[in-house]
C-alpha cells in the first residue's frame, strides 16, 4: 500500500524529533540536547497511510558547506521531486524571540509554493508574557505572508507537557482526504 510522507522540518534543536516521539508515543527517533542531532531524514510509520518524516535542522554552524548541499538535496528531493510528499509541518521555538532563519524559511517555501502548516513548539519553556510576544509576533509575521499562506494552521506544543497532540494527530486526519 503507498504511503504519503509527512516532513517536520525547523532549526536544529527545536524539539522535532521529540515531537515526533511524542505523536508516535514512543521514543523512536533520537533525541539530543546537543543540536545538529538528526543529520538525515529519517522515516517512521505513523498509520497505515502516513509515514512522518524528521528532516535535519536548518541554522546550525555545522550544518554549513558539504552538509547543507546534502540538506538542500534532501528538501529538493522531498518538497519539489516526490510525489508522495503531501504535508510539510515548519517548527517553530516558542520560547525565544523570533529568529531571522525562521522567518526566511517561512518566505522561501511561500515563494515556492510549499504548503505548510507551522508547531509552535516548547511552549512550557518561556515566561507566559514572553511566550504571548512571541506568538503575537509570529501570528502577525505569518498572517502578512503572500497568497494563501496567511492562512496557515498554526499548533501549539509541548512535547514535555505532553501537550497538543489531540490538534496535530486532527490535523493529519483531515489530511486523508486529499491524498
Ligand atoms: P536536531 O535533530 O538537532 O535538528 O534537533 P531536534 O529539532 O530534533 O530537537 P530534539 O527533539 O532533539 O530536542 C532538542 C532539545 O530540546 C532536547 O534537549 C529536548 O529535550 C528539548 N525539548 C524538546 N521538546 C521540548 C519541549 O516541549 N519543551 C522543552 N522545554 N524542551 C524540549
Ligand atoms: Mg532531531
Amino acid at each position: 500500500m503507498i504511503k504519503y510522507k509527512i516532513a517536520f522540518i525547523g532549526r536544529s534543536n527545536v524539539g522535532k524529533s521529540s515531537l515526533i516521539n511524542f505523536l508516535l508515543g514512543t521514543a523512536i527517533a533520537k533525541t539530543s540536547k546537543h543540536p545538529g542531532k538528526t543529520r538525515k531524514h529519517d522515516l517512521f510509520s505513523y498509520n497505515t497511510k502516513f509515514d512522518l518524516v524528521d528532516m535535519p535542522g536548518y541554522g546550525f554552524a555545522k550544518v554549513e558547506g558539504i552538509k547543507r548541499q546534502i540538506w538542500d538535496k534532501i528538501m529538493q528531493e522531498l518538497f519539489f521531486d516526490d510525489p508522495l510528499f503531501k504535508h510539510l509541518f515548519v517548527l517553530i521555538d516558542s520560547s525565544i524571540k523570533p529568529i531571522k532563519i525562521d522567518q526566511e524559511f517561512l518566505t522561501w517555501l511561500t515563494e515556492s509554493n510549499i504548503y505548510f502548516s507551522v508547531i509552535f513548539t516548547k511552549i512550557d519553556k518561556a515566561k507566559s508574557k514572553e511566550l504571548k510576544e512571541n506568538l503575537e509576533w509570529w501570528k502577525n509575521f505569518i498572517g502578512l505572508l503572500p497568497n494563501n499562506f496567511g492562512a496557515a494552521n498554526t499548533f501549539l506544543a509541548s512535547s514535555f507537557l505532553k501537550k497538543g497532540k489531540g490538534e496535530i494527530k486532527a490535523f493529519i486526519e483531515t489530511l486523508r482526504a486529499i491524498v
